[in-house]
């Protein structure tokens, strides 16, 4: 994938409701190269949802199984990873990110998250009673340990998900 030399996985992070999964998917199809989300492969490898795991094993059970698999996945070749909103919260997968691959922050205001994952279920960390004021609180711990990872910055706000991949594809070496 010609994304840079020696580089050749390409890492989204960002916040729950980003797109991470739909722009990766799709700039996997133009590059034609592997997609894997995180997520995805946890649910695959565990047989049962996330809400499930969060539910047995808690919060820290899950992180344990993200930061298992981002360490699979970033050591492979010609890839694009979606990572969960939170990977950024541990120090050794901030670690990973940075040094293997070429990490791409799609930045989305917490009013814009909150609109696209209001009516989901599949999020623990949401399922509270004020998810608004949930995302503000995650926005805002999490977007400067975004920036500190990241190598692109692309502001997502309310365009759609084929203009981010256009923003991304002309920022990538
Ligand atoms: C999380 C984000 C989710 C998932 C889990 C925790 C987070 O992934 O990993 O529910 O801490 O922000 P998405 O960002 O793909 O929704």
């Amino acid at each position: 994938m010609a994304i840079g030399f020696h580089v050749t996985c390409l890492i989204l992070i960002g916040m729950m409701g980003a797109g991470k999964t739909t722009i990766g998917r799709e700039l996997a199809k133009r590059r034609g190269v592997r997609f894997v989300d995180c997520d995805h492969e946890i649910i695959a490898r565990t047989g049962v949802t996330i809400p499930t795991i969060f539910e047995i094993e808690g919060e820290a059970g899950f992180r344990r199984r993200e930061t298992q698999v981002i360490d699979e996945l970033t050591r492979e070749s010609d890839i694009i990873i979606a990572t969960g909103g939170g990977a950024v919260l541990d120090e050794k997968n901030r670690e990973m990110l940075m040094q293997r691959g070429i990490v791409v922050y799609l930045n989305v205001a917490p009013q814009i998250l909150w609109e696209r994952t209001r009516n989901d279920r599949n999020r623990p960390l949401l399922n509270v009673e004020n998810p608004r004021a949930r995302i503000e609180e995650l926005y805002a711990v999490r977007d400067p340990l975004y920036r500190q990872v990241a190598d692109i910055i692309v502001d997502g706000g309310r365009c759609n998900p084929n203009s981010m991949v256009r923003q991304i594809e002309k920022v990538l070496p």
